[in-house]
């Protein structure tokens, strides 16, 4: 079966079963306590918490998932940054009995993978919530024998919230096991066994709690089952695969680690290019930035030619180009995105490793300064610089690091401040005005274009204000005729202004919107602009908006890849 087949035949098995099949949300979560779509279930978090679903109360989906909690595994038969979803969910409709069934349903009769070849596991209880009995109960009469049955603690069989509160519960989960063989690591080799006998498959989730942010636990209203299987490695076993990389969610067979990590980190980078995201120093283009860094650094040890990521992302959009469309509508974008970062990083790479051996050779473990000047003179991401050491048997001091970064924007801060404090108190009302322009113009950015919108760079002079952000098409006429009638109606309404000082954690929480989190230090200032908008910010603004005049944009063009530029006045 190929993995089209595999992908549709889980959605229509679920269909029939009463299930509505939902397009996969994006990769940019919305929840802004984290920075990637990294389960089926986010996009549905409200209505396990009794939201009334449009959807109806059972649904089916295959979601675009990208986690960098795995990071370090990658190059093993089974772990991957990127990898899609299959999950079929019920919002306070079907429980245990019937998600256990159709499970076993689907990978025996659908999937036709042998039923002695599936070890199951459930939760075995702790002081706060105690066994699942239930669902033991259940795979017992559908024929499970007591020795492949096991009880695990809450690390392995109890799932969520994701991000900081939210639905969670004990889970069941299906183990496959690919070889049949005990391991001779010492020990019971059961499922969790990290000998890679058995591939983890399926988790099915019953939420039935609510973990507040003090991981405070309460019954919630309603239960509901979120279950998610990863598709590669269901792939992986219906295919009869050593690895998920030799199944056709791949195009070529990597076996070497270092080659793993490059098939792994080019089709991350294409899905998340293709959401809009570029190459930064914050947030998910940082993580972008990494993982193309990374597979570029790997290039260089297997001898790569120049510019290799290009082939290996239109093999990658290839592959997934009649499932997304989006990869193949965004190509031109996505490999420029890619080509440009591999020949940002081509010119500094080989120097900083001569630098990086320099370091080592001399002191051993990395200063933070030391990290500091790889990432600031050569691009080193502070990961790679730590790969690098723990290659070698030593360690960087990451809170140095942080250290330094934290030293040198203050510099720079302070540099600015400077060159700013020169102009006169009109000027300072123009730049003002100008900035919670800036405000208003973000917001109606991300109304008009949509949320990927991410404030990449502000230049404020008390003349005009330039704005970067990302971006990957040029705005058309109309879309700046919207902005721009956006913000002067909001400019109409007279909106306050209003600023509050609070912990960074708090102005996360409360959604305001944030861009160089890296910078900001442990209390900032919440600028408000009535109920349309909401950024940390340390500039000075008006009181009021109809302080602002009228607004206009002037010019809009290309910044770089990806990016665009806009120029704007008050009149
Ligand atoms: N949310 C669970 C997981 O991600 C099941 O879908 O594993």
């Amino acid at each position: 079966m190929t993995s089209k087949e595999i992908r549709n035949k889980f959605l229509r098995f679920f269909e029939k079963k009463g299930h509505k099949i939902v397009p996969s949300s994006s990769l940019l979560s919305t929840d802004p306590s984290v920075l990637f779509t990294t389960a089926g279930m986010q996009q549905f978090k409200e209505y396990f918490l009794g939201e009334s679903s449009p959807y109806g109360n059972r649904v089916t989906s295959s979601q675009k998932c990208f986690r960098t909690s795995d990071i370090e595994e990658i190059g093993d038969t089974t772990h991957l940054t990127f990898l899609e979803m299959l999950g079929n969910f019920s919002f306070g409709d079907y429980f245990k009995k019937e998600s256990i069934e159709w499970t076993l349903e689907f990978l025996t009769k659908v999937c036709k993978l042998k039923k002695e070849k599936l070890w199951i596991t459930a939760f075995k209880g702790d002081k706060e919530v105690p066994e699942d009995k239930e669902s033991r109960e259940i795979w017992r009469k559908l024929g499970f024998p007591e020795n492949r049955i096991y009880g695990f603690s809450r690390k392995d069989n109890f799932w969520g919230p994701t991000g900081e509160q939210g639905p969670c519960g004990p889970t069941t989960e299906i183990h496959y096991d690919s070889t049949g063989k005990s391991c001779s690591l010492g020990k019971k080799c059961l499922p969790n066994c990290r000998c890679g006998r058995f591939v983890e498959l399926w988790n099915l989730v019953f939420n039935e709690f609510y973990q507040d942010k003090d991981k405070k636990l309460t019954p919630l209203k309603q239960k509901g089952v979120d279950t998610g299987m990863g598709l590669e490695r269901l792939a992986m076993v219906v295919q009869n695969k050593a690895s998920v990389f030799e199944t056709d969610l791949f195009s070529s067979t990597p076996q070497a680690k270092a080659e793993r990590i490059i098939a792994d980190h080019i089709k991350g980078s294409v899905f998340l290019a293709s959401e809009g995201i570029i190459p930064s120093n914050v947030e998910q283009g940082y993580v972008l930035r990494r993982i193309l860094r990374r597979a570029i650094r790997y290039g260089k040890i297997l001898k790569m030619p120049k510019n290799f990521l290009i082939p290996l992302a239109q093999k990658v959009i290839e592959i997934y180009k009649d499932v997304y469309p989006e990869v193949k509508s965004k190509e031109t974008d996505i490999l420029t995105i890619i080509q440009n970062e591999e020949e940002k990083f081509e010119k500094t790479l080989e120097r900083g490793l001569k630098e990086f051996d320099k370091l080592i050779s001399r002191n051993k473990d990395i200063k933070g300064e030391q990290a500091f000047d790889l990432y600031q003179s050569y691009g080193f991401p502070l990961e790679l610089t730590e790969e690098l050491a723990k290659e070698k048997g030593f360690k960087v001091d990451k809170k140095g690091f942080e250290k330094a970064i934290k030293k040198h924007q203050e510099i720079s801060r302070a540099g600015k401040e400077a060159k700013f404090g020169g102009i006169g108190k009109e000027a300072g009302l123009e730049a003002a005005k100008l900035h919670t322009a800036t405000h208003l113009m973000h917001q109606a950015l991300r109304e008009v274009l949509g949320s990927h919108v991410k404030q990449m760079g502000s230049d404020i002079t008390p003349k005009r204000l330039r704005f970067d952000f990302s971006h990957s098409a040029k705005m058309t006429e109309q879309e700046i005729n919207k902005v721009e009638k956006i913000v002067n109606q909001k400019i109409k309404q007279d909106l306050e202004v209003k600023k509050q000082e609070m912990l960074y954690s708090d102005a996360i929480k409360s959604g305001a919107l944030a861009f160089f989190k890296e910078k900001y230090p442990e209390k900032v200032s919440v600028y408000s602009i009535g109920k349309f908008s909401k950024e940390i910010c340390a500039g000075s603004h008006v009181k009021r908006t109809s302080e602002l005049g009228k607004f206009k944009i002037i010019k809009e063009e290309s910044s770089s890849a990806g990016i665009r530029r806009l120029r704007a006045i008050l009149e």
